[in-house]
């Protein structure tokens, strides 16, 4: 298939973290977005989580007023979720599971045991003109569900493949990866954009960009964590350098 071009979604939640940490107004997460913005990040992805245990409602107003670049705005199917969502009309909406306990988002969207509310949940989204995308395991079910609600993308979960990587068990790894492949095909073969994230890094993310049918990454957690040693700018033009060459 063609050499479809591969968008870096910058995630700046954990910048949030760090502020919320304190308490104080530094650091700006909003800030951090215009800079990777003018690093090269094709899009930026914001999740406001029911409990606001980073980024905030005054963000999410900030980074649609100020950013140049799409915002892909990540939300768990709610009332309220969804009032914000329609209030501000984001380019994108990407629909996560959320549990208040869990650290980040552990798995993905049971799309395929709620598919009547999620299908009436997300209309007024498209009605709105977002694009919406499901946060999903790789798993045939949970694609063909997603396909039949009307979502025009869904993305990929890459956490346990990244997971299997750093607990040097290569072998899952392997197969979480081929998993990953087969699922972006047949995904995109029902006419769905394809999307991935979740726990990528400079040593596990170009295997993924690799994969053809997949156009956008989200990457979050590992690009601030990095702008500790290298700075955020360095860091997101890394691993955009590192996707490039996989995709050539
Ligand atoms: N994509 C989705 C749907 C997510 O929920 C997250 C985490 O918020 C990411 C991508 C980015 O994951 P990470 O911060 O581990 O790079």
């Amino acid at each position: 298939m063609d050499n479809l071009p591969l968008r870096l979604g910058v995630n700046i939640d954990h910048v949030a973290t760090v502020r919320n940490a304190r308490g104080s107004a530094y650091p700006d997460p909003v800030r951090a977005a215009i800079l990777a913005q003018e690093a090269g990040a094709d899009g930026i992805t914001a999740h406001l989580r029911e409990d606001r245990r980073h980024i905030g409602d005054a963000d999410i107003d900030a980074l649609m007023d100020q950013l140049t670049v799409p915002l892909n705005f990540e939300m768990a199917a709610t009332d309220e979720m969804q009032a914000i969502a329609l209030r501000h009309k984001p380019h994108a909406v990407c629909i996560v599971p959320e549990k208040r306990e869990e650290k980040t988002t552990e798995g993905g969207l049971e799309v395929a045991r709620e598919e009547n509310r999620l299908a009436h949940f997300i209309a007024p989204l498209r009605e709105a003109g977002s694009r919406v995308s499901i946060f999903i395991a790789a798993e045939k079910s949970q694609i063909e569900a997603a396909h039949r609600i009307g979502a025009a993308v869904v993305e990929l979960h890459t956490g346990a493949y990244c997971d299997f990587h750093y607990e040097c068990d290569f072998t899952q790894r392997d197969a979480e990866l081929e998993r990953l492949r087969e699922m972006a095909a047949f995904a995109h073969n029902l006419g769905l954009e394809v999307h991935a994230g979740h726990g990528l890094t400079f040593e596990t993310v170009q295997p993924i960009a690799a994969i053809p049918e997949i156009v956008e990454l989200n990457i979050g957690h590992f690009l601030i964590g990095e702008a500790i040693f290298m700075g955020l700018e360095a860091s997101i033009k890394k691993m955009r350098l590192l996707m490039d060459e996989a995709r050539a």
